[in-house]
């Protein structure tokens, strides 16, 4: 998170306040076992972004697969390698930097493989959910903020209408 933080320019004395205290080690991160069975033909999981600032992934079969200029491609499973992924709050927080990051759209399908049983194990590095999100350019200067609850309030909005 650091060096994506590094990379948007924004002064290194902001990155705590901008990122409403995660890069002082603040903020909430959670580990999740995640289980899907392949037999069922149904989506895994429909079309979203994550809300945090990064998702990591350790995935055992196929399924995941992310959304570039409108069609969605399949991340190929690597032995070894980690999948990394940037939610919305690393997007709000670097959208006036000189590198905004964006958040990806992903989903999971459910597929036939050799193994029924598919795991996977997904790491997420969240804001604190109490916390404020500030905007700020490269210059330092404050371009906007918001709440944590307030910005995840607003995605689910967007996504329910
Ligand atoms: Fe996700």
């Amino acid at each position: 998170m650091g060096e994506v933080l590094r990379q948007s320019g924004i002064p290194e004395s902001l990155w705590g306040r901008a990122s409403g205290g995660y890069s002082l080690g603040e903020g909430t991160a959670f580990l999740n076992f995640v289980h899907y069975d392949t037999r069922n033909p149904d989506l895994g999981l429909r079309p979203h972004t994550d809300y945090g600032f990064v998702t990591i992934l350790d995935a055992t079969a196929p399924g995941l697969q992310i959304k570039i200029a409108g069609d969605f491609v399949d991340v190929p499973v690597l032995p070894g390698h980690l999948i990394i992924n940037f939610g919305e709050a690393l997007h709000f927080v670097t959208a006036y930097s000189e590198r905004s990051v964006g958040a990806v759209v992903h989903r999971v399908l459910s597929q036939q493989s050799i193994d029924p049983l598919r795991h996977g194990i997904v790491y997420f590095a969240n804001p604190d959910l109490e916390g404020m999100l500030w905007q700020f350019d490269a210059k330092g200067e404050v371009k906007g903020n918001s709440s944590v609850q307030g910005l995840f309030a607003l995605l689910e909005k967007n996504l329910t209408e």
